[in-house]
C-alpha cells in the first residue's frame, strides 16, 4: 500500500520543536502538499515563530488552527476539512520542573489530548492504512541511568516525573491503538534537544539570556547530572526520515550521542558567550551559582540511536559547539522575539518560582 503524504496535522506546531519541523518541512523539496499546524497557544505556543511560512504559504499551503487536541469535535472537523492522512504529534506540556509545581495541565494534555487525538484519528480513518500516526517523545519515560549504559527500544520505562509519566502514558497509548485497533502508527523517543526558539525556561536558553543580561546562572544541586544533547534540526530530519520510511508499529531512539554533565556545558557557554562579546570569561563562570536540586533529578540520559542508524539511515550531524554557537547567536540576534517571549505570561510563573 503506498502512503499518502499530502495533508499533514502538525499539532503543537507554534512550539520549539514543532515551529522548527515546519520551518525544516518547508525546505523539503521532496514534500509538495500542505501543512496544517493545530496549537492551543498556551505560554509555549508562538505563531511569531512562523511568521515567514505565514507569508510565504498561508492559506495556500500552510494553515494555522487555533485547536486545543484536548477537544475532540474541533480535532475531527480537521481530520475531515482537510482530509488529514498523517499526525506529526508533537502538542504536549513539556517542562519537568511546571510539571512538579502543577501536574494536571500534563495530565490533560499529554493523556487526555493524545487519547482524543487517537481516538478522532481512529474514527476518521477507518477506511485507510495508507495513513500515519507519528508520536513524538521522550527519552525521559525510560527514567534514570547510572555511569554506564544507554536507553534502547526496548529498556523498560521507569518514568520518575509527573511530565515523564504523563509522557510514558502517551506512548502506552499509541502503541495500544496500533496493537488493538491497528491504527498505523510509529513513535520517537528523543534526547534533550536545542537550538532556535526553544523557550527560555528550559537550561540552554535560560543560561545563555541569564549570561547575555548580566544574571546569575542556576545549576540545580551539584551540577553533575548528564544529559545528551541534539541540535533541534538533526531531530526535525529524524522524524522526516521515520515519517517516510518508519515501519508502522515500531520505536525509534533519537539521540545527539553528545553526553555532557551540566557544570561541563555550563562553562563551555560561558567561553561561548565571552568569545562573543569580548568580556572575560570569569565574568561569566563567577555567576554560577548552586541552587536547590529539582526534586527527583534524573541523574544521567544517554541514548542508543543503534536502531534508527542501521534501520533507517539516520544519524546525528551538527558538531555540538557549532551549534550551540549558533544557538548563542540566535538569542543574541533576536532580542525582540526574547522580549516578547518574556513579557508575556511567563514574567509571573519565574517570579513565582524560580531561584536566581
Ligand atoms: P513546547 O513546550 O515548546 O511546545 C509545545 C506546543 O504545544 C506549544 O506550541 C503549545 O501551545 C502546544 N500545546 C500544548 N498543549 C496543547 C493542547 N492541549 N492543544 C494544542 N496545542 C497544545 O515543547 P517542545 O519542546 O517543542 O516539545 C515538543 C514535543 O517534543 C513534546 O511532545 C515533548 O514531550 C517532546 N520532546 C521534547 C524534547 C525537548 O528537548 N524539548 C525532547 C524530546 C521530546
Ligand atoms: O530528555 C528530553 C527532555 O529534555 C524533554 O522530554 C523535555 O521536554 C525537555 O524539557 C528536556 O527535559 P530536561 O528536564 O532534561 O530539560 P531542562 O532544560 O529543564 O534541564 C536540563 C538539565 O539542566 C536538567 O538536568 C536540569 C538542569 N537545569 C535546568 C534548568 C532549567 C539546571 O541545572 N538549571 C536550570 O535552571
Amino acid at each position: 500500500m503506498t502512503r499518502a503524504l499530502n495533508n499533514i496535522l502538525i499539532t503543537g506546531g507554534a512550539g520549539f520543536i514543532g515551529s522548527n519541523f515546519i520551518h525544516y518541512l518547508s525546505g523539503q523539496k521532496d514534500f509538495q502538499g500542505r501543512i496544517i499546524n493545530a496549537d492551543c497557544l498556551t505560554y509555549a505556543g508562538n505563531p511569531e515563530n512562523l511568521a515567514e511560512i505565514e507569508e510565504k504559504w498561508g492559506g495556500k499551503r500552510y494553515f494555522f488552527v487555533k485547536a486545543n487536541i484536548r477537544d475532540h469535535a474541533s480535532m475531527k472537523a480537521l481530520f475531515s476539512k482537510y482530509n488529514i492522512d498523517t499526525v506529526i504529534h508533537f502538542a504536549a506540556e513539556s517542562h519537568v520542573d511546571r510539571s512538579i509545581y502543577g501536574p494536571k495541565e500534563f495530565i490533560d494534555t499529554n493523556i487526555i489530548g493524545t487519547f482524543t487525538l487517537l481516538e478522532s484519528a481512529r474514527e476518521s480513518w477507518k477506511e485507510r492504512d495508507d495513513v500515519l500516526f507519528h508520536h513524538i517523545s521522550t527519552d525521559e519515560v525510560f527514567g534514570s541511568l547510572g555511569e554506564k549504559g544507554a536507553f534502547s527500544e526496548e529498556t523498560p520505562y521507569r518514568p520518575n516525573s509527573p511530565y515523564s509519566a504523563s509522557k510514558a502514558s502517551s506512548d502506552h497509548l499509541v502503541r495500544a491503538y496500533f496493537m488493538t485497533y491497528g491504527l498505523p502508527a510509529t513513535i520517537s523517543n528523543c534526547s534533550n534537544n536545542y537550538g532556535p526558539y526553544q523557550f527560555p525556561e528550559k537550561m540552554i536558553p535560560l543560561m545563555i539570556l541569564n549570561a547575555l543580561e548580566g544574571k546569575d546562572l542556576p545549576v540545580y544541586g551539584d551540577g553533575q547530572n548528564i544529559r545528551d544533547w541534539l541540535y533541534v534540526r538533526d531531530h526535525c530530519d529524524a522524524v522526516w526520515t521515520i515519517v517516510n520510511k518508519g515501519k508502522k508499529g515500531e520505536t525509534y531512539n533519537v539521540g545527539g550521542e553528545n553526553e555532557w554533565k551540566n557544570i561541563d556545558l555550563v562553562r563551555l557557554l560561558c567561553r561561548q558567550v565571552s568569545d562573543l562579546t569580548g568580556r572575560s570569561s570569569d565574568e561569566y563562570t563567577d555567576r554560577i551559582r548552586f541552587v536547590k536540586d529539582r526534586p527527583g533529578h534524573d541523574r544521567r540520559y544517554a541514548i542508543n540511536c543503534g536502531k534508527i542508524k542501521k534501520e533507517l539511515g539516520w544519524k546525528p550531524s551538527c558538531h555540538f559547539e557549532q551549534g550551540l554557537l549558533e544557538t548563542i547567536v540566535w538569542y543574541r540576534d533576536h532580542s525582540p522575539w526574547v522580549n516578547n517571549v518574556k513579557n508575556g505570561s511567563y514574567k509571573e510563573w519565574v517570579e513565582k518560582h524560580y531561584h536566581g
